[in-house]
């Protein structure tokens, strides 16, 4: 009985002390609890002689009911406590840090707008599409390397009977036959920008990128035009003063076909910083992409005549040219997911 009685005093002193929530609950668990101080009572009944177990057992229940009614009122208490600091809610809140648009994003925007300003229309056309699309309408033919499954992811579906396999797509050129079915009559002014997918991984290469592609058909088209439209990117995106020149290449769907590289702003064209060759660019350089004069069967294929029109297209990585724009060094970085390279643009 003496025990009782102690734990009844210590109780109330330990519940008075409480300053909060957390720690009246943890004492209720210490007393009123499956293994607490109670229960423990509870089950030594069966040490205390015949006599005094009803006394007892009333004793400890009473404890029990005194505990609980002294948690109850002091949690009425600790709740309806005014905070001891001052508060003042008239000031303004905390600003959160806000999220952006990602550094492809902001050059998908800058790329659209600088051809919407020559009457390009911006067009998005699948990321997945047949084989027909990503190769047969270029003039690509079955066999050709890039068809490779080494060079090409194919899906794993039932292929058309005349459409082919389901492929993601490995470049925007795919956009070409479209377009040119889609707008059915030149002139053709387009600029397809979509994801391309590729399996290479490396500081220049990621197996998803994305590209821009021009497509423009019209009378008369030449490389005049093509040279003049490249130019006018090239001062708009890199800066004033940047060139361009244009390299004998080959692609299946133009003729003749073209390398196109600029002049690098580093060292002004002239490869050398100062005394020292410049090690952005070592030659004066720098690599844009593919282009040249589309190829009579792709015009045909998209059902135009090749006897009355003609065009150019071209095909520029976005990654690649943010990476010239500012000289990155490593494409990895831009979906790497960290918040300190992205926070720079
Ligand atoms: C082509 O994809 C052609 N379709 C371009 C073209 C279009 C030529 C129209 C003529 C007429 P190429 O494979 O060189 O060409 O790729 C073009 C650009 O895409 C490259 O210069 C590069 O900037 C970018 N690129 C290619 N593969 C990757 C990759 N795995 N990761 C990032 N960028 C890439």
């Amino acid at each position: 009985m003496v025990e009782v009685d102690k734990i009844i005093k210590q109780a109330e002193v330990e519940i008075k002390k409480v300053k909060n929530l957390n720690d009246l609950s943890k004492l209720e668990i210490k007393y009123l609890g499956r293994n607490g101080l109670i229960n423990d009572l509870l089950s030594k009944i069966k040490d205390i002689p015949n006599e005094e177990k009803k006394n007892y057992g009333q004793k400890v229940n009473q404890l029990k009911t005194s505990i609980d009614q002294t948690i109850k009122v002091k949690k009425r208490e600790l709740q309806n406590k005014k905070p001891d600091t001052f508060f003042d809610k008239t000031l303004p809140g905390k600003a959160y840090p806000k999220g952006s648009l990602h550094i492809v994003s902001y050059a998908i925007e800058e790329i659209t707008k600088i051809f919407e300003k020559i009457n390009f229309i911006r067009v998005s056309y699948p990321e997945v599409d047949w084989e027909y699309g990503a190769f047969e309408s270029l003039n690509m033919p079955s066999g050709h390397p890039a068809r490779d499954d080494v060079e090409t992811s194919f899906i794993d579906a039932p292929a058309h009977s005349v459409l082919g396999k389901m492929v993601l797509t490995p470049h925007t050129s795919n956009g070409q036959n479209r377009e040119m079915k889609r707008v059915k009559m030149p002139p053709i002014r387009m600029i397809n920008i979509s994801k391309c997918y590729r399996p290479n991984w490396d500081a220049t290469h990621t197996p998803m990128f994305h590209q821009f592609e021009g497509l423009c058909v019209d009378k008369d088209i030449t490389i005049v035009n093509l040279k003049g439209t490249l130019d006018y990117f090239a001062e708009k995106y890199f800066g004033k003063g940047t060139k361009t020149r244009l390299r004998p290449h080959h692609f299946q769907f133009t003729e003749p076909s073209f390398e196109v590289d600029i002049s690098c702003n580093n060292c002004g064209g002239t490869a050398i910083v100062g005394t020292i060759r410049c090690k952005v660019c070592k030659s004066g350089w720098l690599e844009l992409g593919g282009t040249g004069m589309v190829h009579p069967n792709v015009l045909r294929e998209g059902r135009i005549d090749p006897e009355k029109y003609s065009g150019w297209a071209f095909g520029f990585g976005i990654e690649r040219v943010i990476m010239m724009k500012y000289g990155l060094d490593d494409i990895r970085n831009y979906y790497s997911g960290d918040i300190r390279f992205l926070e720079q643009f």
